[in-house]
């Protein structure tokens, strides 16, 4: 049986041939890569909802470089039970690692070209567009849920959960690419490790610190625009960043469990 609901009614969607349909005959065609649209066009803020496509193109470059490969397994190690639900999946790259490991994966975000690249790479899961504030999951139905870097959303997140369910979240640690804001800022400031607020138990802080690599200004810029500095710096950061050939990074995060 499937976890996902009807984003009209909130009855259970049952799987056809390629569409999901509730009782009351509301249907969602699955996308020839085999994703869901169940983002009403009511909670679209905007006509293309999440990150600019830029963006989306410079973390995929990064993220397929493997920089953040030990992350992505040391949070697949952290799941159990069987059924997971990445909420605010991206590009599903944390995703896959746990539908490769066997488990009943799904994945959200609110980006629809993201859940597509998703769904195009990874058959095992089933992605679907949707908000993070009307997740369109039966209350109580996952074991596991992973939210990493994503905004937060306490309340949606908790009653997802089945009691015992565990929640990883992942946010930046405060020496996570230190050596880049180095480049940038004359006075670079240690990130604040302010987790947001959660109403489950927190059940372990783990920190995964190591350092990388970057080679040529591609990649250093890459990692750039995938940064909050892009916003505030873009210009006059990226020509410093240009300069550079090579930078050694590290990546610093935080892996908070929680438990319903
Ligand atoms: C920094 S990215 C992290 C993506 C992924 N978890 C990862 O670590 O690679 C944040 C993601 O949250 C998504 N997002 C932002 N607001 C959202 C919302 N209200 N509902 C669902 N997804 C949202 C964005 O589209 C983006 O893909
Ligand atoms: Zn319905």
């Amino acid at each position: 049986m499937s976890i996902l609901i009807c984003p009209v009614c909130g009855r259970d969607l049952t799987r056809a041939e390629r569409s999901f349909a509730c009782d009351a005959g509301h249907s969602f065609d699955l996308s020839k890569e085999g994703y869901l649209n169940l983002l009403l066009p009511t909670q679209r803020r905007s006509r293309h909802p999440g990150d600019a496509p830029e963006l989306c193109r410079a973390r995929r470059a990064f993220l397929s470089a493997g920089h953040y490969a030990p992350l992505r397994s040391f949070v697949a190690a952290r799941l159990s039970g069987e059924v997971v639900l990445d909420a605010c999946c991206g590009e599903g790259y944390y995703t896959s690692a746990a539908s490769e490991r066997g488990f009943r994966t799904f994945g959200f975000d609110i980006a629809k070209d993201m859940v597509r690249l998703a769904a195009r790479a990874d058959k095992r899961t089933q992605y679907f567009a949707a908000g993070l504030h009307a997740i369109p999951v039966r209350t109580g139905s996952v074991d596991a849920l992973m939210h990493l870097f994503a905004p937060p959303a306490d309340a949606e997140l908790s009653r997802v959960l089945r009691p015992g369910g565990t929640l990883i979240r992942v946010m930046p640690g405060e020496r996570h690419l230190w050596e880049l804001k180095q480049a940038l800022y004359d006075t670079p400031y240690l990130n604040r490790e302010t987790p947001q607020p959660c109403s489950l138990t927190p059940v372990r802080q783990e920190r995964l610190r190591y350092d990388f690599e970057l080679s040529g200004a591609e990649e250093i810029l890459d990692l750039f625009r995938m940064t909050p500095y892009s916003y505030k710096t873009s210009r006059a950061g990226e020509e410093k960043l240009r300069a550079l050939k090579r930078l050694r990074v590290t990546a610093d995060f935080l892996v908070l469990t929680y438990c319903k």
